[in-house]
């Protein structure tokens, strides 16, 4: 007897999977506002997301307050498309209206992307630009983009973990019913720095998205990124670190720190006050 075809689930979208395993823009909006408020003794109003891909930190921002404003940019038109459906859609009306998603790169902003109290470049996408020059054009043009006493916020990864070829795998909403994230770093050259990194999914019925997401990458180093803001004119640079779990991993509270203890891998965020 012939056996009824098992009619598969389809899968979620690969962006619904991205935001599930390495976004939390609650925590990132959060995080944002107070580094601000103790800098400057008042909220930030205006916040420009670079890279932002679906806008997910964007729509988080003008949610926190009626006076905040957002403005989010990234060169993939169909991934903006896709934030705009799938987060600014879902805002209430009046908070809807205080964002603007343009399809521009981060190196030529152009008109309405200044005078911003915060400007976010997070999940490592600067590493996107591989030379200093490069590097340099963009943090003049964020500098040129903030208000007096706006603020830079940037995440960094590290540690020698970050120059090996492998691969790192998390469970995210349980064995069955969930998936398994894969961070692929394929390739690493330790001459130029440069890394080709994938992000795959597992699902429990043996299904795969492989590839999901490509990044061409050169690692930069703490040091040498607070090198290149400071020479794009930014007055201070702070490196916020995080804190231990007692368990050889990060506990998520990161705070300002002169110096990182020595680990396998470390995510950390630099801040800087223009
Ligand atoms: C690693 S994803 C970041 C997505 C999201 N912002 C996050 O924090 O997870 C990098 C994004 O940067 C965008 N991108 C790459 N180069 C860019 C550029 N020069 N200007 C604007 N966006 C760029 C890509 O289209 C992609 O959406």
């Amino acid at each position: 007897m012939a056996q009824p075809s098992r009619k598969l689930k389809p899968l979620p979208h690969k962006h619904v999977l991205y935001e599930r395993a390495v976004q939390t823009p609650h925590h990132e909006a959060a995080f944002a506002d107070r580094v601000y408020r103790r800098l400057n003794g008042r909220p930030a109003s205006r916040l420009r997301e670079d890279f932002c891909g679906t806008a997910a930190i964007a729509c988080q921002w003008v949610r926190r307050r009626r006076s905040n404003t957002a403005v989010g940019l990234d060169l993939h038109r169909p991934t903006l498309d896709w934030g705009a459906t799938h987060h600014l859609a879902k805002l209430p009306a009046n908070a809807r209206q205080r964002v603007t998603l343009l399809n521009r790169s981060v190196l030529s902003p152009g008109p309405g992307t200044g005078s911003m109290d915060l400007i976010l470049a997070l999940n490592f996408s600067y590493w996107v630009f591989k030379d200093r020059p490069t590097l340099l054009r963009y943090f003049r043009s964020v500098h040129r983009s903030l208000a007096r006493r706006g603020v830079f916020i940037l995440d960094i990864y590290g540690g020698p973990d970050s120059l090996e070829e492998l691969r790192e795998r998390r469970t995210i909403g349980g064995r069955k019913r969930g998936f398994t994230y894969i961070w692929d770093q394929a390739r690493v050259d330790h001459i130029t720095n440069e890394t080709l990194c994938h992000i795959h999914f597992r699902f429990p019925d043996g299904r795969s998205i492989r590839k999901a997401f490509t990044y061409d990458w050169r690692i930069w180093t703490i040091p040498e990124v607070r090198d290149v803001l400071a020479d794009a004119g930014f007055s201070r640079t702070t490196v916020y670190w995080e804190g231990d779990d007692d368990r050889g991993g990060g506990n998520g509270v990161f705070r300002p720190q002169k110096h990182g203890e020595p680990g396998k891998a470390f995510i950390a965020y630099i801040v800087a006050q223009r």
